[in-house]
C-alpha cells in the first residue's frame, strides 16, 4: 500500500524527520528561503498532511488548493498564521507545539531583558570597534536588574516560566492577564495580579507572553508607554504585532521608556527602519526558542500529530479536535 503524501515547509531536523519518512511520503521543502506562495500552493496539491512554518499562511486560499488534506501541524506554538475555523469546515486538524518551548523561550527573554538592562550589545560593539581606551566609572552604565519589579502581561506557560526565573535576582513580580492565575500558582510562584495600567506604571521591565489575538494587537501603544517609567525597558517575545513599533520609536524618541528589545517585528521580516538606528533598542530575529533541542521538539510534535491523524487517534496537541468525530 502506498504511503500518505506529506508537504513539509521545512527538511526539519534528523529526528523528526526519521519519524516521518517512516510513515509517509514526504516532500521537504529543502531551499534556505521560505517557499513561495505559488509553489506552496502547488506543492499541497495531492498531499493528505502539511508540516508548515509560521511563516505559512494558512488560509482559505491554501485550503481549497489541497483538497486531500486531513491536517495542518505548524512547527510553533502561535498559530495567528492558521484561520483555524477555516480548517474546521473543511474538516482538517490543526496542530500546534504547546508545551516544549516555553522554558526555552522564557531564557531568551531573560537574556533580552539583562542583555538591554547592561547595555551587552553596545559594549561590544565598543570593545570590537577599537575605541575602547579603557575602564572608566560611568562607563556604559546601565540599570540594575536586580532588586527591580518586572511587569508580565500575558502570564500563561511562558509568562510564568519568566516568573519562576526572578528568585535570585529578588524581584518583585506584576502581572495581568485576561485570566487571572489560580490563587496557588500566584503564591508559589510569589507574583501580583493588578491592572494592566498598574503593571506599565509599575514595572521596571514589561516583558510581554500574549497570544496575538485581535484584542492584543497594539496592546503596546502610545497611550500604554507613556503610562511606563522613563526608566523602564519593554521586551517583546511575543509576536511583532503586539507592539506599536511606530509609538514605540516616537517613545524612545521623547525619552519616554530608557530602552526595548525585541525579538519580534510587527511585519517581520521587515525590522523599522527607526529602531534599526537606535542604540537603545535589540532587535533579534525570532530566536527565542531556538535551542537545537527545543526546535527538534517541536518538530518532532508535529510528526506525531501527523502520524496520530493517520493512524486514528487524536493527535497530541490538535487546536480542533472536534473535526475528528465528524469525519
Ligand atoms: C514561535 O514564535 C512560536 O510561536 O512557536
Amino acid at each position: 500500500m502506498s504511503k500518505p503524501k506529506v508537504f513539509s515547509t521545512h527538511p526539519l531536523f534528523e529526528a523528526p524527520r526519521k519519524i516521518l519518512d517512516e510513515h509517509f511520503e514526504v516532500d521537504y521543502w529543502s531551499r534556505p528561503e521560505r517557499p513561495p506562495r505559488a509553489e506552496l500552493l502547488r506543492r499541497v496539491a495531492d498531499k493528505e498532511a502539511l508540516v508548515c512554518l509560521l511563516t505559512e499562511k494558512i488560509n482559505d486560499e491554501l485550503l481549497a488548493a489541497a483538497p486531500k488534506l486531513r491536517i495542518v501541524a505548524n512547527v510553533a506554538v502561535g498559530f495567528d498564521n492558521i484561520d483555524v475555523p477555516a480548517c474546521t469546515r473543511r474538516k482538517v486538524v490543526a496542530s500546534n507545539t504547546p508545551g516544549v518551548l516555553d522554558e526555552t523561550t522564557a531564557d531568551f527573554a531573560w537574556t533580552l531583558l539583562m542583555a538591554i538592562a547592561r547595555r551587552v550589545l553596545e559594549g561590544d560593539q565598543l570593545v570590537r570597534s577599537g575605541q575602547w581606551t579603557g575602564w572608566n566609572l560611568d562607563q556604559l552604565c546601565g540599570g540594575d536588574v536586580w532588586g527591580k519589579t518586572l511587569g508580565l502581561l500575558g502570564f500563561g506557560r511562558i509568562g510564568r516560566a519568566v516568573a519562576r526565573r526572578t528568585r535570585g535576582f529578588q524581584m518583585r513580580v506584576i502581572y495581568n492577564d485576561a485570566v487571572r492565575a489560580p490563587a496557588e500558582v500566584e503564591k508559589e510562584l510569589n507574583v501580583e495580579f493588578l491592572e494592566r495600567d498598574q503593571v506599565l506604571a509599575e514595572a521596571d521591565f514589561i516583558s510581554v507572553h500574549v497570544p496575538l489575538l485581535p484584542e492584543t494587537r497594539h496592546l503596546i501603544s502610545a497611550p500604554q508607554l507613556a503610562r511606563m517609567k522613563r526608566t523602564a525597558y519593554l521586551i517583546n517575545t511575543s509576536r511583532g504585532p503586539v507592539v506599536d513599533e511606530a509609538a514605540l520609536l516616537a517613545a524612545l524618541e521623547a525619552g519616554q521608556i530608557a530602552g526595548a528589545a525585541l525579538d519580534v517585528h510587527e511585519k517581520e521580516p521587515q525590522v523599522h527602519p527607526g529602531l534599526m538606528k537606535r542604540a537603545d533598542v535589540i532587535l533579534t530575529p525570532h530566536i527565542a526558542s531556538a535551542s537545537v533541542e527545543t526546535r527538534t521538539r517541536m518538530a518532532t510534535i508535529a510528526a506525531e500529530n501527523v502520524i496520530a491523524v493517520f493512524a486514528g487517534r487524536r493527535p497530541p496537541t490538535a487546536l480542533n479536535p472536534e473535526v475528528l468525530g465528524t469525519k
